[in-house]
């Protein structure tokens, strides 16, 4: 047989042109490095689990101990009945009153994936923050929705800009994200945002999505407010996880709780349930891992702020003396998202930043930004002397390439 001379290429669907992960897309140019037989310094990823964190003993054993005890055929859908009940228990000391639904999800991603897939219809929108976690436009981007973002406000140490929400608010918009604390520029929503926020939600209908998977890495001793306690009666769902808090971010646990008025969010959470069904069920024995994790002692979270806290100030202090970087403090997460006055894209600055100090960090554009602005993300969980090291070198560059000012 004569072998066909050209191959019928298999194009990807036309929706995903738009996808981008920059987090990860900047792999590509790290791979170049590390073959060169560099070593690259991942201020790029956030996961605890590169650096000097540990995940809590106990909840490792809770896993063995599933296992063992042969739990590991296919769960319920919404999760296993012990790590549903826990989550109730945590909504609860969060003051969510009006909790209507819980489901358990593999990751706070398929969280994100099913609430938002279960809700927009073709021609109707959502409205993202700029800048954004990347998941959220793949996502739409993934089910053919046009993107509409707002912008949050730098000048006012990163709140949503609701001049903007309600600018973008159009009458296909059926539901507004919020990530807080917020992932790039670790910013915490303050009460009276979160009465605006909800204010403007009662008024067109809308779904808040409350990504406060977070919620418990707060690192200037201000109690986190869940927005679902500022506004029980609009429709919400809070997103919550075990990949940050407890330090478990290959284990894919997430969940989402649904408040709200009873009656306004049923039809709408039957759809999700459809969905958490088609997929059959999240991780298994990773389940068992809530109840110990959310009841259990949170002696690690201690630890875990204590050093989060010294690494931001270190990643403060380094942007206030450096020339060209000026950052609102991070408040909550680990991310810093730095502005940075140069003459050339963000972009090319961070590729450089790899090629020539082996350092990775995210250029702000991947998470989207006020035109006219450049910013990158840094993740600044490494021990304070990795940190000081990378720090000095992104400032050698910044010299080296744009000079002072
Ligand atoms: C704001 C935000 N939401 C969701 C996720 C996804 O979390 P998970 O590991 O639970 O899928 C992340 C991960 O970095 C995040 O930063």
């Amino acid at each position: 047989m004569t072998p066909a001379t050209t191959a019928h290429e298999i194009t990807a669907a036309k929706r995903l042109d738009n996808v981008r992960y920059a987090i990860r897309d900047l792999a590509c140019v790290a791979d170049e490095v590390i073959q060169l037989g560099h070593k690259v310094l991942p201020l790029n990823v956030g996961d605890p689990l590169n650096f000097d964190f540990q995940t809590p003993a106990h909840i490792i054993e809770a896993v063995y101990k599933a296992m063992r005890d042969g739990k590991n055929g296919y769960a319920p859908s919404p999760g296993i009945p012990e790590a549903i009940e826990a989550i109730r228990g945590e909504a609860a000391r969060k003051g969510i009153t009006t909790v209507r639904d819980v489901f358990v999800t593999s990751g706070v991603s398929e969280t994100v994936d099913l609430c938002i897939s279960a809700l927009v219809n073709p021609g109707e929108d959502i409205l993202t923050p700029s800048p954004d976690y990347p998941l959220y436009s793949a996502v739409l981007c993934k089910l053919g929705i046009a993107l509409n973002a707002y912008d949050l406000n730098e000048d006012d140490a990163w709140q949503p800009e609701l001049a903007d929400v309600e600018r973008k608010l159009t009458p296909r918009t059926r539901g507004i994200v919020l990530i807080n604390p917020n992932n790039p520029t670790g910013s915490l929503c303050s009460r009276q945002m979160l009465e605006q926020v909800a204010e403007i939600a009662r008024r067109n209908n809308l779904v808040v999505f409350s990504d406060e998977i977070y919620d418990k890495l707060i690192l200037d001793g201000t109690p986190h407010i869940a927005f679902a306690s500022v506004a029980p009666d609009v429709p919400c769902i809070t997103f919550g996880g075990m990949s940050k808090n407890y330090l478990v971010p290959g284990w894919r646990i997430g969940w989402g709780i649904v408040s709200g008025d009873a009656a306004a969010v049923k039809p709408y959470t039957e759809g999700i349930h459809r969905l958490l069904r088609a997929r059959l069920c999240a991780n298994h024995p990773e389940q068992y891992a809530i109840k110990p994790a959310l009841e259990g002692p949170q002696d690690h979270l201690v630890e875990v702020q204590r050093k989060l806290r010294s690494r931001r100030d270190l990643t403060q202090k380094w942007c206030e003396a450096t020339p060209r970087v000026s950052c609102v403090a991070p408040r909550g997460a680990f991310y810093a998202f730095p502005r940075i006055d140069i003459p050339e894209s963000d972009e090319v600055f961070v590729k450089q930043l790899i090629r020539q100090k082996y350092v990775m960090v995210v250029h702000g554009s991947g998470f989207g930004q006020k035109a006219g602005t450049q910013h990158f993300r840094i993740v600044f969980l490494p021990d304070e002397k990795t940190l000081s090291e990378a720090y000095a070198s992104i400032g050698e560059l910044i010299q080296e390439r744009y000079g002072k000012s």
